[in-house]
C-alpha cells in the first residue's frame, strides 16, 4: 500500500510536464488548483479520457474549461474552482432537487454535487434530444464533455456570433424549452451567453445550475429564461416578447 502510495507521490511532478505542453495551463495547474482537483483531472486522464490538456477556452470566477486532446478527437474539459465557487448561491439551486436531497452542506460536496448535476443535466437534455454537449465522464470537480466547434476551434458564444437565420432558432429554442419542460427540467440561465453558434447549429451550455420543474423557485427561471431570450431574439427582428414566446412554448407541446 505504502509503496504504491509512494510511487503516486513521486509522479506528481512530472505528471503536469506529462500531460500538459501549454505553458498557461501549466501556471493554471501549477497556481490556481488544489491537490486534490489536480488528483481528479489527473485519475481522469489515466483513464485515457484525454492525453494532453492543451488550452483554456474560458476562465471564469467558478470555473475554467479546457480543449483536452484524446487521439485524434477533442473533448472540453470543465474544472470547479473550489475555492472561489459561490456556494450560497449553488446550494439554493441543489435545494429543492430531488436528485440531491442527501448533500451535506460543506464546500466539497458541493461541488461535486454541482458537477454531478451538470453531468445528470447534460445527459437529459441529450435524452429530450435537446442540442447540448454529449456528456463524456465526470469526477468530483471535473467534468469531460463533447468539445464544441470546427477543426478545433471551440465555437462562439451566440452573443458574440448571432445566427444568419434568427427566426428558425426561435422556433427551434421554443421547441427545446417545451422538452424541458415535458422532461420536467429547467435551464435556469439561459441567455445568449449560454448559447453556443457551431457553424450555425445552436447548442447549449452551462447547464449545471438547471432545476427540476419541482424546484421552488423552477416557475421563476423558467420566466427569467424566457425573457432573457425573448428580448435578445427580438433584437434580432423576431417578433416577440416574454407573453408571445411563452405562448409559442405552450403552442408546441
Ligand atoms: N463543450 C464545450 N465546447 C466548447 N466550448 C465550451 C464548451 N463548454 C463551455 N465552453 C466555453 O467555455 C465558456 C464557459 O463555459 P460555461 O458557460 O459552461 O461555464 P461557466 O463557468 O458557467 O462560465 P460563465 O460564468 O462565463 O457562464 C463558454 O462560454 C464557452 O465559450
Ligand atoms: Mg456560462
Amino acid at each position: 500500500m505504502l509503496t504504491i502510495f509512494m510511487e503516486e507521490e513521486d509522479k506528481e511532478d512530472n505528471r503536469i510536464e506529462r500531460f500538459v505542453k501549454n505553458k498557461q495551463v501549466k501556471k493554471i495547474f501549477n497556481d490556481v488548483f488544489d491537490k486534490a482537483t489536480l488528483d481528479t483531472i489527473f485519475s481522469l486522464a489515466r483513464k485515457k479520457y484525454f492525453d494532453e490538456v492543451e488550452f483554456v477556452i474560458a476562465t471564469g470566477k467558478e470555473g475554467n474549461v479546457f480543449r483536452c486532446k484524446s487521439g485524434d478527437n477533442y473533448y472540453a474539459l470543465k474544472i470547479y474552482k473550489i475555492e472561489t465557487s459561490d456556494f450560497k448561491h449553488m446550494m439554493d439551486y441543489i435545494a429543492g432537487d430531488d436528485r440531491f436531497k442527501d448533500v451535506q452542506k460543506n464546500k466539497f460536496n458541493i461541488i461535486e454535487a454541482w458537477t454531478k448535476k451538470e453531468f445528470r443535466n447534460l445527459e437529459e437534455f441529450t435524452k429530450a434530444k435537446i442540442r447540448v454537449p454529449l456528456p463524456i465522464a465526470f469526477k468530483r470537480n471535473c467534468l469531460v464533455m463533447e468539445f464544441i466547434g470546427e477543426d478545433g476551434e471551440a465555437a462562439k458564444r451566440a452573443k458574440y456570433a448571432p445566427f444568419r437565420n434568427m427566426q428558425e432558432k426561435y422556433e427551434l429554442m421554443c421547441d427545446y424549452m417545451a422538452r424541458m419542460v415535458a422532461r420536467k427540467v429547467v435551464h435556469a440561465d439561459l441567455s445568449e451567453y449560454n448559447i453556443l453558434n457551431n457553424n450555425e447549429e445552436m447548442v447549449i451550455i452551462d447547464v449545471g445550475q438547471g432545476v427540476s420543474t419541482i424546484h421552488p423557485k423552477a416557475g421563476e427561471f423558467f420566466e427569467r429564461d424566457i425573457r432573457n431570450l425573448a428580448k435578445w431574439f427580438s433584437k434580432y427582428g423576431v417578433e416577440t416578447n416574454y407573453e408571445k414566446m411563452y405562448a409559442d412554448i405552450k403552442a408546441k407541446k
